[in-house]
């Protein structure tokens, strides 16, 4: 048994809930490219608040590198634990390897890493391939037999969602020749690139008359192409379906005007299953399993679109 171990066991066995109320976390955001991130944010600090524990925030700006340097940063702190939401799915095994060494749980947050599972006490997330599939049946489902030309914005490119994402949504397509993507591209999961990377598929697509659908990897992207196929003079949600993944309070509004089809939820609060899983550990070293699932449910325009809005739009996002 390690020094910390022990230190960890004695705290539990004298039930000194106030020490664990005093824990220290790191957490690692990787920006704030979209809405659904600035939610995660949001409820993070507020779980983080309500259950008595001193959040240590650092937001990478989008860049491996930052994430890197702020994980270093809090071992050098010896924080009891890191909360990390990686922007890429490699390059993590030497920074893992250094928090495990300093015997720091590292938790993963809505993506994934490609380093071996043993390097981290938990992930928490959502089935990234099968939203893609959801949103690719939604749309078989949709059109039938109609042919449809799809135009597709990435994600961040090496992102675990735009990889899983757009491997989900090709699973839910397939043996259904009627459908294929024509153009797919990363609009990097902003609003602004989604809308350039939009404006340029119009252009290469006869102004978007070849086009029946766009699938955007999040809701922001989304967004971003909606105005760009209203400023090309057409209709969004009728003349080029839409359909995307995160159900943030504006795809809902888009949904509840027409001109959004169809989202695939995720929930944005990652961080209160990782906290419960991190308080389980604190008090008996209790591992818990190295993927918690949350839900991933789809919402069209028939799921009440204006409550959805309503309900959302004072969350975070
Ligand atoms: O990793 C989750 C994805 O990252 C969300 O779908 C997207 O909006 C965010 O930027």
């Amino acid at each position: 048994m390690t020094f910390k171990t022990l230190m960890m066991t004695t705290v539990a066995t004298l039930g000194l809930a106030a020490a664990a109320q005093a824990q220290t976390v790191g957490f690692s955001q990787i920006g704030s490219e979209s809405g659904w991130r600035a939610a995660e944010t949001t409820l993070t600090k507020q779980q983080a608040e309500e259950r008595g524990i001193d959040l240590k925030f650092s937001d990478a700006q989008q860049k491996q590198e930052n994430q890197i340097a702020a994980m270093r940063n809090f071992i050098a702190q010896g924080v009891d634990a890191i909360l990390i939401a990686p922007v890429v799915a490699t390059g993590w095994d030497s920074i893992l390897a250094e928090a495990k060494e300093a015997e720091i749980p590292v938790v993963l947050l809505d993506r994934k890493v490609d380093s071996s599972d043993d390097m981290y006490l938990t992930a928490v997330g959502s089935d990234l391939v099968h939203e893609g599939e959801v949103a690719g049946k939604w749309l078989v489902d949709t059109v039938g037999d109609k042919d449809c030309r799809v135009v597709e914005l990435q994600g961040t490119t090496g992102s675990s969602p735009a990889i899983d994402r757009k491997t989900g949504f090709e699973k839910g397509i397939a043996g259904h020749d009627n459908i294929e993507i024509v153009r797919s591209q990363t609009g990097d999961f902003t609003r602004s690139v989604g809308k350039e990377v939009m404006e340029s598929f119009l252009q290469a697509e006869n102004g978007g008359e070849n086009i029946c659908a766009l699938y955007a990897h999040n809701d922001d992207m989304a967004v971003g192409a909606i105005q760009a196929i209203k400023e090309a003079g057409l209709l969004p949600g009728k003349d080029i379906l839409v359909v995307s993944i995160d159900g943030v309070p504006d795809i809902f509004k888009a949904m509840s005007e027409g001109e959004a089809n169809a989202t695939v939820e995720l929930t944005p609060n990652m961080a209160g299953p990782a906290f419960d899983a991190l308080a389980a550990y604190w008090k008996d070293g209790t591992m818990p399993p190295k993927f918690i699932q949350t839900d991933s449910a789809l919402y069209t325009m028939q799921d009440d679109p204006a409550g959805q809005y309503e309900a959302r739009k004072d969350l975070g996002y």
